[in-house]
């Protein structure tokens, strides 16, 4: 079982940003990545869709690759399913990924907090228990649904994230560090750490700009290990692209995202 790959899963590119950083914490692992790029973007899709796309993706996952282990690198997907996998997979690790809001709150020196996410994740009742669950009278969270930005790094629109960008940043109000202004932004979409230069432009260098990578590899370090189930020492990494889009879009986005090195990617 340690040998197993464990499965990673996105509407698209952005679970990569992810996938990074569980490289980068597991180096020894096998990954087999699956983008949904033919059904992205899930955001503005509603909760049945995504529900039923990530029960197929687990199952696929589970059963034509063996995963010891599944992280869901998709905001929206968690917010709309990780209870569900719960329930579907007792046995299976699952990390999902929420919007930084706890370390923000901890971060934050003015009191105010950006959150750029999906309407999906914004909307679901997961989300609103957790910033029910953190504000506070020392700090509140302006929350800003992105409809259209994940979809425009999908396809590497260059005009519209620029926009969109522009847009959503200048709609969440005034960035500094005097009182109430906001002085951390939380990327509540595994999209938008490919726009991170845009965003820390739009939004001014001293925000500081939160995302979840990191703490999603411990935390899948932490499951394995309680399991037994870590790689064993030695062992080189793999990985795996699976997509129901377009393969050589994803492969580019891989090699354009990650550390990928020559003959590790096997597309199918
Ligand atoms: N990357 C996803 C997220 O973290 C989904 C974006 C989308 O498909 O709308 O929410």
């Amino acid at each position: 079982m340690s040998n197993s790959p464990i499965g990673v899963f996105d509407s698209g590119v952005g679970g990569l940003s992810v996938l990074a950083a569980l490289q980068a914490e597991l180096p020894g692992e096998r990954f087999v990545y699956f983008s949904d790029a033919a059904h992205a973007p899930y955001g503005e899709r509603g909760d049945a869709f995504v529900i039923e796309r990530t029960l197929d993706i687990a199952r696929r996952l589970v059963d034509a690759h063996g995963i010891k282990a599944l992280v869901g690198a998709c905001n929206t997907a968690t917010a709309a399913a990780i209870g569900l996998l719960r329930a579907a997979y007792p046995d299976l690790p699952l990390v999902g990924v929420e919007p930084a809001l706890k370390p923000a709150a901890a971060a934050t020196r003015t009191g105010h907090v950006g959150v750029l996410a999906t309407r999906g994740t914004l909307a679901s009742g997961k989300f609103k228990a957790l910033h029910d669950g953190l504000k506070t009278d020392r700090v509140r969270f302006s929350l800003m649904p992105c409809d259209g930005l994940a979809g425009a790094i999908e396809r590497l629109d260059e005009t519209a994230i620029q926009t969109l960008a522009a847009k959503y940043v200048g709609a969440l109000g005034r960035f500094g560090h005097a009182p109430g202004e906001i002085d951390t932004l939380v990327l509540g979409c595994t999209h938008y750490p490919f726009i991170a230069a845009d965003l820390q432009r739009l939004a001014g260098e001293p925000v500081r700009l939160i995302e979840t990578g990191q703490p999603v590899a411990q935390q899948a370090r932490r499951l394995l290990a309680a399991k037994g189930q870590l790689a064993v020492g030695g062992s080189s990494g793999s990985l795996q692209l699976l997509t129901s889009g377009d393969a050589s879009a994803l492969d580019a986005a891989a090699g354009r995202w990650l550390q990928v090195g020559a003959g590790a990617v096997a597309l199918g």
